[in-house]
């Protein structure tokens, strides 16, 4: 199928999952309120990929996270969805290849990526489902 469907019900603030889309890994994360101020507090004129947190989430939704998990500098899959994986010095997600650290809201902040972790199309089709593709 060219969409993949996901129950996100068992996901408590602070976890991620990875899944599948089309091949490739993704990441959807249930956002904290502390990771959510962290990433709202952030300077967006600072950052090299300006984009706010509202940006990559939906309205009514913005507590969860979905990103590509694929490092935007050579491809990787970054750490930081599974439990004990390191997230980075900015408690996102952390590419080991070459050292990129992605923010609460998967956007790069240190290291070689050039861009945010890409947000792919998805809608919610329930609270606690979403379609992505
Ligand atoms: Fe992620 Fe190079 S592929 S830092």
């Amino acid at each position: 199928a060219s969409t993949t469907e996901l129950d996100i019900s068992a996901l408590e603030p602070g976890q991620a999952i990875k899944a599948e889309f089309r091949k490739q890994p993704v990441f959807v994360r249930y956002l904290t309120d502390a990771e959510i101020a962290e990433a709202n507090a952030v300077d967006v004129g600072s950052l090299r990929d300006a984009q706010t947190l509202a940006e990559r989430t939906q309205p009514g939704h913005e507590h969860i996270l979905v990103v590509m998990g694929v490092c935007t500098h050579l491809g990787c899959v970054p750490l930081g969805a599974a439990e004990g994986e390191v997230k980075g010095e900015y408690g996102g997600y952390f590419c080991p290849c070459h050292g990129s650290h992605y923010d609460t809201a998967a956007r790069i902040r240190k290291g070689p990526a050039p861009t945010n972790l890409e947000v792919p199309e998805y809608t919610f089709t329930s609270d606690t489902t979403i379609v992505i593709g």
